[in-house]
């Protein structure tokens, strides 16, 4: 890792309830403790308990985030949140692009790009998601894939623009598998971004840039996976929802 500053995000996609929100939150805040200085650190709850986890981290350094928002700033858009709602409750970044809404939802590369673009308006940090599947691995095209998304994503964004978000690679065949990429496989997906982005914008903003992996995460893998230069830290799952597995990762993100 660099000197750009460690970044976990906990997403804890479709699990819990309110109580056990709260608990987790609580918890995490208190086990992360002074390390939530040296790393930032963003919880993404499900929307309907934003709310109380954000009240539940009120001035403890960790950041709160919804786990989508919608590409629409207002209006009549029926079950969508839009990213100003997020930020109404306290919120300051998005995850955009999942590949768990990719894949289940449809979502293609130009509803993430309007996305991405909808969060920076209403001030959120995006965190776009980028992975090629199983197969598009086996067919050679792993990184391919991953250029077009980071391309689609980010199309029209100024510098300041992409300065400001963090990339997340999650390798779909690494989620919620156990089967976690190795720090060679991570970092030649990161340092790719990385060399996109200089070849998009400049060095410098390629430079400052946070980018993260997610896929399998978990407190004895971390460091390892860190350790890896392109790498900024983790998205986490599963990992997430246990306070001292998710304390140690954190950790080791500081450690890297
Ligand atoms: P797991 O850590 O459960 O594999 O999930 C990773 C992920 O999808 C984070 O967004």
């Amino acid at each position: 890792m660099s000197n750009r500053r460690p970044y976990v995000g906990g997403n804890w996609k479709m699990h819990g309830e309110l109580a056990g929100a709260v608990e987790v939150t609580d918890n995490v805040a208190a086990a992360i403790g002074e390390a939530a200085e040296a790393v930032e650190v963003t919880l993404f709850p499900p929307f309907p308990y934003l709310q109380a986890v954000g009240d539940a981290l009120r001035q403890c350094g960790i950041g709160l985030g919804g786990q989508d928002c919608s590409p629409h700033l207002e209006g009549a858009h029926t079950g969508q949140t839009s990213p100003a709602m997020i930020a109404d409750l306290g919120g300051s970044a998005a995850l955009i692009g999942h590949s768990e809404r990719r894949n289940e939802l449809g979502e293609p590369d130009a509803l993430i790009a309007a996305k991405t673009r909808a969060a920076l308006a209403a001030s959120l940090q995006p965190v776009v998601c980028v992975g090629e599947t199983m197969g598009e691995r086996e067919a050679g095209i792993a990184l391919q894939v991953v250029e077009r998304q980071v391309r689609a994503a980010l199309e029209g964004l100024s510098g300041a623009q992409v300065g400001t978000s963090v990339l997340a690679y999650e390798p779909v065949w690494a989620i919620g598998t156990g089967i976690t990429a190795t720090p060679d496989d991570a970092q030649s997906a990161h340092s790719m971004i990385r060399s996109l982005l200089g070849e998009l914008y400049d060095d410098e903003l390629a430079d400052s840039v946070r980018i993260i992996y997610g896929g399998s995460v978990k407190a004895a893998n971390a460091a390892e996976l860190f350790s890896a230069p392109d790498v900024d830290g983790g998205l986490i799952g599963g990992a997430s929802l246990k306070v001292d597995e998710f304390a140690s990762i954190c950790r080791a993100a500081v450690s890297a």
